[in-house]
């Protein structure tokens, strides 16, 4: 396959996750989507934190997967204690350096979301964004959040959908392309080098979610490993207007017809 190393067998599917995204990290944050590129954004983010895990107040919150830091950054701004947790050296160092630069105190170490080693019910609440789709066992990362959260406290996952393109979105995807490429709209920003778009394809087609991570499939696995209260929260747009102004008109609205999310679940008491 295109673009995919033969490493032996001691090279897993996870070691393929690490590597790719280790690759990723130069580029993540030019992506908007990725990284805030603006009070607007950064507010409409906040609001859907408010929204479903309130202000911090102190709180003590665990970001799994917390890549370059944008979404400890936006913790960190509502008074959480943030611990961002990513098992990507490269994302960790660019974590690490822009917390330096902003002057934030965020504690960034290496770790797998799935198998945390932190203590039982060590936080108040976790949260993650764009892990769950590329989870190799969800089930057992599931209830790992489970037993690292407090009686009663709040998971918030954001994620999305990223296998079924609806025709609207192709429609809209390919049209914009078309104006593009004839000059009638501006060119995308850097998103992925293209070297490793077969990467993340072939990567895709081998996680648990490789039919697409369903927000109703990962609500009810959430159910079966004991989360209650589960919201499912579809309703993004306050984010996406905001985000829109980094794209050309049509690929702004490729992004609101797809099928993201955020999920709330709450530990029982
Ligand atoms: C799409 S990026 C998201 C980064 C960040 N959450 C954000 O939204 O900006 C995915 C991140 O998940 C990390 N990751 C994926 N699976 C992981 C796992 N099992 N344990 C720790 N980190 C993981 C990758 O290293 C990468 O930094």
């Amino acid at each position: 396959m295109s673009g995919v190393h033969n490493y032996g067998n001691n090279f897993g599917l996870r070691d393929e996750i690490k590597a790719y995204w280790s690759a990723r990290a130069t580029t993540f944050d030019l992506s908007p989507g990725h990284e805030i590129f603006s009070e607007e954004e950064r507010a409409a983010w906040h609001r859907l934190v408010i929204k479903h895990l309130g202000k911090g107040d102190g709180k003590s919150a665990l970001d799994l997967a917390s890549g370059t830091g944008v979404i400890s950054h936006l913790m960190d701004d509502l008074g959480y204690r943030v611990t961002g947790l990513d098992w990507a050296e490269p994302m960790l160092e660019r974590a690490k350096a822009k917390a330096k630069s902003r002057n934030r105190t965020i504690s960034f170490r290496m770790g797998d979301a799935e198998n945390t080693m932190e203590p039982n019910a060590a936080y108040d609440v976790i949260i993650n964004r764009h892990l769950v789709w590329t989870l190799v066992d969800p089930k057992a990362a599931f209830a790992e959040w489970l037993r690292v959260l407090k009686p009663g406290g709040r998971l918030l996952i954001v994620d999305g959908d990223f296998v079924n393109v609806s025709f609207a979105e192709k429609l809209l995807k390919g049209l914009a392309n078309w104006l593009q490429k004839r000059g009638f709209l501006k060119p995308d920003t850097v998103h992925m080098p293209a070297d490793l778009s077969g990467v993340h394809n072939s990567i895709l087609s081998r996680v648990y979610f490789s039919q697409g991570a369903r927000a109703d499939a990962v609500a009810e696995l959430l159910r079966t490993t004991g989360f209650e209260q589960i919201v499912v929260d579809t309703d993004l747009r306050d984010i996406h207007k905001t985000q829109a102004k980094n794209w050309n008109v049509v690929k702004a609205a490729a992004r609101g017809v797809q099928h993201r999310y955020a999920i709330c679940a709450v530990k029982p008491r």
